[in-house]
C-alpha cells in the first residue's frame, strides 16, 4: 500500500474480530509506533498489550469506573461498558509517561505518544488489520491507570482496538473542506479553492 493511499483512505474499523495481529505483526506495529517524532528523545510512549481473558479484566475496570462515576448506572449500562473491552481480539493501550523534570513540555510528550498511536492506526491496515482508537472516561481515571501500571500523572492517549474488520468498508465520515481550515500568512500560494 502506498503511503499516500494509506493516509487518504484511512478510516476506523466499525467491527472487529479474529484473527488479531499475531506476534510478528504486533512487533511490526510497535516498531512503527516507536518511529514517532519524539522531542528530546524521551520515548514517552508505553504500550500495554491486552488480549484473551485479560480483556474481561479491562472490561470490569471500565464498568467499575462507570459505577464510581455514576453510582446509579443501570445493569445494562455496566454490561455495555464491560463489552467495550471485547470489541476486538487485541487491545493496545497507548500511554504517555510524562517526565515532569524534562525540559520538553508535558503536552509534547503526550503528543509524541499520540503520534505513536497514529502510526499504529496507519500501520495496522497496511498489514491487513482494522483498528479503532477510543478513549472515554476510563482513559482519564486514576484507578484504571493504576491497574494498568500507570501513574496518575501519566496519560492514556488511547485504547487501540485491533483485529480483522467484519463489516464491509463504509465511507469515512465527511471531514469538511480542509480549505476552510487553512489561512495564509504571507503570499504566493495557489491552492485549490
Ligand atoms: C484521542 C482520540 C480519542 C477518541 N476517542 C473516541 C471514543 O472514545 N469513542 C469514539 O466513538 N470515538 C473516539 N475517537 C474517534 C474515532 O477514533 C474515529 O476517529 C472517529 O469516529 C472518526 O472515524 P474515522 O477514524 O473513520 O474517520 C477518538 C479519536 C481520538 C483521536
Amino acid at each position: 500500500m502506498q503511503a499516500i493511499d494509506a493516509l487518504l483512505e484511512r478510516r476506523s474499523a466499525k467491527t472487529l474480530t479474529d484473527p488479531a495481529p499475531d506476534a510478528g505483526a504486533l512487533e511490526l506495529l510497535l516498531e512503527c509506533a516507536s518511529r514517532a517524532p519524539d522531542h528530546g528523545r524521551l520515548r514517552p510512549w508505553r504500550f500495554i498489550v491486552i488480549s484473551g481473558a485479560a480483556r474481561d479484566r479491562l472490561g470490569e475496570l471500565m464498568a467499575d469506573q462507570l459505577r464510581r462515576q455514576q453510582p446509579g448506572a443501570s445493569a445494562e449500562s455496566l454490561q455495555r461498558e464491560r463489552q467495550k473491552a471485547l470489541r476486538a481480539p487485541l487491545i493496545v493501550v497507548v500511554a504517555a509517561v510524562c517526565d515532569a523534570a524534562a525540559k520538553i513540555p508535558a503536552i509534547e510528550q503526550v503528543l509524541a505518544a499520540g503520534a505513536a498511536a497514529q502510526n499504529v492506526m496507519l500501520a495496522a491496515p497496511a498489514l491487513g488489520f482494522g483498528a479503532m482508537w477510543k478513549t472515554g472516561a476510563a482513559a482519564y481515571d486514576d484507578t484504571v491507570k493504576a491497574a494498568l501500571g500507570l501513574a496518575s500523572t501519566d496519560a492514556i492517549v488511547g485504547f487501540l482496538y485491533l483485529g480483522t474488520p467484519t463489516a464491509d468498508a463504509v465511507p469515512p465520515p465527511a471531514r469538511g473542506r480542509w480549505q476552510d481550515r487553512v489561512s495564509y500568512w504571507g503570499e504566493g500560494w495557489q491552492l485549490k479553492a
